[in-house]
């Protein structure tokens, strides 16, 4: 199964989001699982892979866009969690490809996944914040997607924004894509989350899911430390939201 996660808006939580699904998914539920880092800043690639700054783009997801159906798959510091990385030249290629019309860009990564599909349980695709090509790309490779929100009203129409290219990449790429449902993150018992909480329902009712991820500083820590939140301390609040949210979506 391949999951997006995606939010127009910056600094939802998505990268947080990817690799805490992506290393519980392997510690709780024991599957063996891909990430595939989409976003030129390659913040989850940095956390799962060491000397990251030394890989040429060629090695990095950049070559999959370039050469179609190629994959760099890489072993990360967790067994049974591979990484497809990303590169800040990403950004160039994606400029360079929306220049040309000769290939169906869109799907360039739905076609090169459908090789890996079998060699995994779980395959987790961590999304830049827009609604360009690689996001696109990511939801026409995806069974399914997760939206981040954090506290803030900005949040509401981003996620109002993601609607009308969603609804495009069903009519003509991925019938099948289906919504898991919007995150919400960074909660507080403040009146911000309490407002946002109660916009988000009223805006997209029943969507929002039951479990919420707290705000913590045990994020970070665990991204100043290269390390995931499980690794950290898997009893901290953030660590159990994200191993329950884990057992109520994929189980
Ligand atoms: N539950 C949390 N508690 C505290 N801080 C958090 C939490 N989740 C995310 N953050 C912080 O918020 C910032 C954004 O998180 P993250 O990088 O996961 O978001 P993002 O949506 O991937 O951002 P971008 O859109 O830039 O890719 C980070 O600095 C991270 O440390
Ligand atoms: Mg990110």
């Amino acid at each position: 199964m391949i999951t997006a996660i995606v939010s127009q808006k910056g600094g939802t939580g998505k990268t947080i989001t990817a690799l805490s699904i992506a290393s519980g998914l392997q510690k709780f539920l024991n599957k063996k699982v891909l990430l595939i880092d989409i976003d030129p800043q390659a913040n989850s690639s940095n956390i799962l892979m060491d000397d990251i700054d030394e890989l040429d783009p060629l090695q990095s997801i950049c070559t999959t866009f370039l050469n179609e159906d190629v994959i760099p798959i890489y072993e990360s510091r967790i067994p049974n969690v591979h990484l497809v990385p990303s590169h800040l030249s990403l950004a160039e290629v994606r400029d360079q490809l929306v220049k040309q019309t000769a290939i169906p860009m869109q799907t360039i990564l739905r076609r090169a996944t459908r090789n890996y599909m079998k060699a995994y349980d779980n395959i987790i695709i961590d999304c830049p914040p827009d609604l360009g090509l690689l996001f696109i790309n990511g939801l026409a490779a995806a069974d399914n997607y997760l939206i981040t929100a954090n506290p803030g009203f900005f949040g509401i129409d981003a996620i109002k924004q993601i609607q009308a290219p969603v609804d495009q990449i069903k009519k003509y790429h991925n019938p099948d894509l289906t919504e898991l449902g919007i995150l919400f993150t960074m909660s507080e018992s403040t009146s911000a989350t309490a407002e946002t909480v109660k916009a988000l329902n009223t805006y997209f009712p029943n969507r929002l899911i039951g479990v919420k991820i707290p705000k913590g500083t045990i994020v970070k820590n665990a991204e100043l430390s290269k390390r995931t939140v499980f690794e950290i301390d898997e009893n901290a609040p953030v660590s159990l939201a994200y191993k329950k949210l884990i057992y109520e979506l994929f189980i």
